[in-house]
């Protein structure tokens, strides 16, 4: 009898310590570190990509190395270098110059690293284990529907004036982006229903460097001084929220925003504050809302998944070629979001209390 108690007892122990050197979120280290290369803290969507990313790689007993790069391709060569170096066990990574981390990665397989691509595609290098992103193309879609349907263009209505802008070229999804939003507007440009007055209808010519809403604001006020001189413009298609605040402060200055002339309708992406605020106040029409908390939290499964099983799960073996290979990949949905649903889409999910939108 004495001897099944003392069974009990040692099986009990090596059940708890068995417990012990699992991921169960107890917050307990697991022994395992990553290192997050995050692109900039200028731009707030990333600010919570990596602070989601951090807590929730926390909570499963992870030490976590985040870092921001500011936009400065070498400064981000040189984190990632650092994390390889220190011996992280696996990176993840939203690049800011796609192109340019071949080298680096070739580092880190060297060095036995699995390294997750983060909302952004990193290109040419077999490298790239496994990519976390939204329904990128989606998101082009659903840009570009909503401005066919806030202006009736389905209906026949026009021509109405507009201008385009891209997001930047060494950035993997701007070009989903364009092409997703030009499926739809191409056929209306092409009918004379929306007419490009500056004639820049491709991506080369709208595209925005490094996503900078500065650039976008020069570009718009050459757009308005050379082609609306004696015309209004009625649509601006914008990629990101950063790009329309740019296009925004442009508009304003030439006396855009009141009832006699009213702001064009505007797209934009990520749902940032001040942009939401924006589609309240009427300065910005419409943004897509893709939500971190999610990406953050598939990222973080992916991560978790490779390093104990050795596998991740996906829904996407096809769209996301890098030039070395079709990444595996994780696509989650984007949400159109303007002054009609931002309570529901945004408040009610918790996103931002209604306090941050005052
Ligand atoms: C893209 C991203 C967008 C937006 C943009 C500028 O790669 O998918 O959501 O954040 O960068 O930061």
């Amino acid at each position: 009898m004495k001897n099944i108690w003392y069974v009990i007892l040692v099986l009990s122990l090596f059940a708890l310590a068995a417990c012990g050197s699992d991921s169960t979120g107890s917050g307990e280290s697991n022994g395992y570190k990553v290192g997050l290369a995050m692109p900039t803290q200028s731009s707030e969507r990333w600010v919570k990509d990596g602070e989601n990313m951090e807590a929730e790689f926390e909570a499963l007993g992870y030490e976590v190395d985040l870092q921001y790069a500011e936009d400065v391709v070498q400064t981000q060569v040189s984190q990632i270098e650092n994390m390889i170096t220190q011996g992280v066990d696996l990176l993840v990574i939203a690049s800011i110059d796609g192109e340019a981390l071949t080298s680096v990665l070739e580092m880190a397989e060297a060095s036995n690293i699995p390294v997750v691509a983060y909302d952004r595609l990193i290109m040419n290098s077999e490298h790239v284990s496994y990519y976390a992103t939204f329904d990128n193309y989606e998101v082009g879609v659903l840009q570009g529907q909503y401005i066919e349907e806030s202006l009736g263009l389905a209906d026949g209505e026009g021509p109405f004036n507009m201008e385009l802008f891209g997001g930047s070229p060494d950035d993997n999804n701007a070009y989903f982006f364009w092409d997703g939003a030009m499926s739809i507007l191409q056929p209306y440009i092409d009918e004379g229903q929306l007419v490009v007055r500056s004639g820049q209808t491709n991506f080369e010519q709208g595209a925005t460097l490094r996503w900078d809403g500065a650039l976008a604001q020069e570009r718009m006020d050459n757009l308005l001084s050379a082609h609306y001189a004696s015309e209004d413009i009625d649509v601006v298609y914008s990629p990101f929220d950063g790009i329309s605040r740019g296009i925004i402060s442009s508009l304003s200055s030439v006396g855009y925003g009141t009832d006699s002339k009213p702001m064009p309708v505007i797209t934009g992406q990520d749902a940032e504050l001040s942009s939401v605020k924006y589609i309240i106040s009427g300065e910005q029409t419409q943004t897509i809302f893709k939500d971190t908390r999610e990406l953050a939290k598939q990222a973080v499964n992916m991560a978790d998944a490779i390093l104990q099983d050795g596998e991740a799960e996906i829904n996407d073996t096809e769209t996301y070629d890098n030039g070395a290979k079709v990444v595996p990949s994780y696509l989650l949905e984007p949400i159109s979001v303007d002054v009609n649903n931002y309570e529901e889409v945004l408040v009610e999910s918790g996103y931002y209390t209604e306090d941050d939108l005052q």
